[in-house]
């Protein structure tokens, strides 16, 4: 159980972890290149680390020379070998869903399986556009839901439009159609991050996006390349509304990823009324990267919907929790997705702010929330979702009395050191 209580403004520099989703496909992307792929500012996360750990089992050296400076030697497309025992993903999303679009075309088995939010989580959004492919794979309630046991077999390339708007899904599809000679594609109803693309050409992949269409063209020869992990700015997310709703903070977030498919709660935030400024903007490893500032503000409501969602699905919870701060109400529609994220965010976040005393109404879709409230300490859970208890850290910084979140060590997924890194920056 972690305490948090209202205090005083945040101030100084800090630098957050490195991005989830480049991390995990630096190591993935570096296991099938041939030759060694350097990641620094990896995030060692227990998501990340769990996709070493699947490779690792799959035959695959990664050496850790320090929690964020990896080193993975991989042997190319054909150089992974099958497993010995089940691959465990925990509690990763990515890695279960990507991995098995990777593994689907692989000469031989493996079982994928996690944690009991993973066992709950939907898997048919890659297990049936992969069996489209070709691809054996069985899990339990005919594939909607892991484990997932896949027998790897020569895959067909395929066109396949789906119909959410997921990077997850996106990968896995365009990570089989590597397996296989020509070209596969997929088209999304609205652009999901676009870090594996990025990332793949970097690798040496032939990778073409034409508005809402991404395709691959199958048996590349990929080769080892150095990654530089930018900072994640689903981490940031969480200073970026602490800062904007404690007054007379202002925080200097350095290093953090800008990718436009990621960057939809800063334009939520200018929207808001927040102060953010981005400053000395670079690219790092294909991606664009900038320093942060960020005032306290007097924020307002917004409306929070359509293709913005998908740029901002992440940051959902903790931009909930500004809206609790903002003058208004602030709508969060078309955001149905949240109810398969790590917990039901929509679900969890209504009914964990309500006992703060916020005025949310809960929706299908999303919810609405109206601000002005004043909130106060109450025990509170994270439903083992980190960024559920991050969020609710976040909302405790300026709720009167004590905010007691249990189950707060689900922050290790995405932000070991959460905790300490906001303490360091309270005055
Ligand atoms: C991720 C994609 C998103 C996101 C998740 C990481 C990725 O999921 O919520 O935290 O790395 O591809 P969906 O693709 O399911 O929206």
């Amino acid at each position: 159980m972690w305490t948090v209580s209202k205090g005083g403004a945040l101030r100084g520099a800090l630098r957050v972890p490195g991005d989830k989703s480049i991390s995990h496909r630096a190591v993935m992307f570096g296991a099938i290149s041939q030759g060694t792929t350097e990641i620094t500012g990896f995030l060692p996360g227990a998501d990340c680390k769990s996709t070493i750990r699947c490779f690792r089992a799959l035959g695959v050296e990664i050496e850790e020379r320090a929690p964020d400076h990896v080193l993975v030697h991989g042997h190319g497309l054909q150089g992974l070998r099958e497993a010995a025992d089940v691959l465990d993903v925990g509690n990763s999303g990515t890695t279960i869903r990507l991995i098995s679009g990777l593994l689907a075309g692989q000469p031989f088995f493996s079982v994928l399986t996690g944690d009991a939010s993973i066992r709950r989580r939907p898997m048919d959004r890659v297990t049936a556009p992969l069996r489209q492919m070709g691809a054996r794979i069985n899990g339990r309630q005919g594939g909607r839901l892991a484990p997932l046991a896949i027998r790897g077999t020569a895959l067909q390339p395929q066109h396949y439009q789906s119909p959410v708007a997921s990077a997850q899904v996106k990968s896995s599809i365009l990570l089989a159609g590597l397996t296989c000679e020509g070209q596969t594609s997929v088209t999304e109803p609205a652009r999901s991050r676009d870090h594996t693309e990025r990332m793949l050409r970097g690798f040496g992949a032939e990778v073409r996006v034409d508005g809402l269409t991404a395709t691959v063209t199958g048996r590349p020869q990929l080769s080892g390349q150095r990654v530089q992990v930018p900072g994640d700015i689903s981490s940031a997310a969480f200073f970026l509304v602490a800062a904007s709703i404690v007054p007379g903070s202002e925080l200097l977030i350095e290093g953090v990823g800008i990718n436009p498919t990621r960057t939809g709660l800063l334009d939520a935030l200018a929207a808001m009324g927040a102060s953010i400024t981005q400053l000395n903007g670079r690219e790092e490893a294909g991606e664009p990267v900038a320093d942060l500032l960020v005032r306290a503000a007097d924020l307002r409501a917004t409306t929070i919907a359509g293709e913005l969602i998908p740029r901002l699905v992440d940051e959902i919870p903790v931009l909930a929790v500004a809206a609790c701060y903002a003058a208004g109400t602030t709508y969060i529609r078309n955001a149905e997705e949240l109810r398969v994220k790590e917990s039901d965010r929509i679900a969890c976040m209504v009914a964990e702010l309500r006992k703060l005393g916020a005025e949310v109404e809960e929706l299908a879709d999303g919810m609405v929330i109206t601000g002005g409230r004043p909130l106060h300490g109450a025990a509170v859970q994270s439903y083992d979702d980190h960024r559920m208890a991050m969020a609710l850290a976040v909302a405790g910084l300026r709720a009167g009395g004590e905010l007691q979140i249990h189950g707060a060590e689900a922050v290790d997924v995405s932000f070991p050191g959460f905790a300490a890194a906001l303490e360091n920056l309270r005055k």
